[in-house]
């Protein structure tokens, strides 16, 4: 896929743009073995994700943050005939590691299908361009492939998100695929075969379970990989302190001191609210009914670096982000209005070092 849009002015770059430094870097450097088809070697593929540094000194930068296993166990499934399916709560990065592993492994992270109820089979199989098809009736260039059978033909992956959702009818047409790795098109008599290098890497969530559950039949041929909340406080700091690092560089913030104590802080409170129970495990708290993702903690703290820099003294304050911890805290304003305000009397009031934190949630919650 190609646009005209000046690279300098795309919002977000696809990540086989953004790292393309760091993907040529690997690809030079791998001496391994390359299923066929695929840009890298899967351990190259792993240490783009998981970060490195290379022996002529080129730095890979992490991506994903977590269990090295986690990615092993996805890469690997990738380079057998069974597909991939990412599962995981809320903001676990299950988009973010298929964008990566599709980037790294097929140097293109664009072939998605989005997931949704509404989804139709055309976005999975193929389409009509329908002044062709009325002019000329049915042919190949009156044919509009999806993305899956883009991928195909052309040896890549293909990203589903939110697979769940889709109804299940239009997840059975992935069955073919899957299994006998073709693409009938009844229409021309014809059909796509798979060039090697196919495969399909799909996201889920835990918490849509049930939607549309998939059919037995699609969940044998997926491998599934779980992937779960930061295991530690640590974990979750180092992931959000680097994510708005890097989104503050992207979106060309203006820079702002980020204490380390202030991103701490929030990832706490989130755990803390997640879980139930406070770090030391003393005191019980009520969780109240939003996620409270690491996504979210991401979005609070470039939320409040914004503000800081806009409106404020250019140094992010309590203040910043209380606002927006209030916001990803009380979805319900009722009920889990009630949680948050006995969390901030119970837990934040007497904390050494909150108070500032503590008038300044008082505040946004009036
Ligand atoms: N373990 C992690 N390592 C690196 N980044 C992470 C990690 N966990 C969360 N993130 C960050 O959280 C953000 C959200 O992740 P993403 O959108 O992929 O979540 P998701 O699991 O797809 O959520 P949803 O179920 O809402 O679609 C991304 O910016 C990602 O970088
Ligand atoms: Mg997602």
């Amino acid at each position: 896929m190609t646009s005209a849009t000046p690279a300098a002015a795309v919002l977000r770059p696809h990540a086989e743009q953004h790292f393309a430094d760091e993907l040529a870097a690997l690809a030079a450097a791998d001496d391994r073995p390359r299923p066929p088809g695929w840009r890298l070697s899967p351990w190259a593929v792993t240490a783009y994700v998981l970060g490195t540094t290379l022996d002529d000194g080129t730095v890979v930068t992490p991506k994903y943050i977590g269990a090295r296993r986690v990615v092993e166990v996805a890469v690997a499934t990738l380079a057998t005939d069974r597909a991939l399916l990412l599962l995981g709560v809320p903001g676990t990065a299950k988009t973010w590691l298929s964008e990566h592993l599709a980037a790294a492994i097929s140097g293109d992270s664009t072939l998605l299908v989005q997931g949704t109820a509404g989804t139709a089979e055309e976005a999975v199989r193929y389409g009509w361009n329908y002044a062709r098809l009325l002019a000329e009736g049915p042919s190949g260039s009156a044919l509009v492939p999806g993305p899956v059978m883009t991928a195909m033909a052309e040896g890549r992956l293909a990203r589903i998100e939110e697979l769940t959702r889709i109804p299940s009818d239009v997840q059975d047409a992935l069955i073919t695929v899957l299994s006998e790795k073709t693409l009938p098109v009844p229409e021309l008599g014809t059909e796509v075969q798979a060039v090697r290098g196919f495969n399909i890497i799909a996201t889920a969530n835990d918490r849509d379970r049930g939607v549309n559950d998939l059919s037995s039949a699609l969940r044998r041929r997926f491998n599934t990989v779980v992937l779960p909340l930061p295991q530690t406080a640590d974990d979750e700091v180092e992931i959000v302190s680097r994510r708005v690092a890097d989104l503050g560089r992207a979106l060309e913030l203006p820079q702002v001191p980020t204490s380390t104590a202030e991103i701490r802080r929030i990832v706490q409170v989130f755990r803390e609210l997640r879980a139930g129970v406070t770090a030391d495990g003393r005191t019980k708290v009520k969780s109240p009914s939003g996620t409270l993702s690491t996504a979210e903690a991401i979005s609070v703290l470039t939320g409040g670096i914004a503000l800081a820099a806009h409106f404020g003294d250019g140094t992010l304050r309590p203040a910043d982000v209380a606002a927006g911890v209030h916001g990803a805290v009380v979805q319900d304003p009722v009920s889990d209005g009630v949680v948050w305000r006995e969390y901030l009397e119970t837990v934040v009031r007497e904390r050494a070092g909150w108070a500032d934190f503590y008038a300044a949630c008082r505040e946004a919650g009036r």
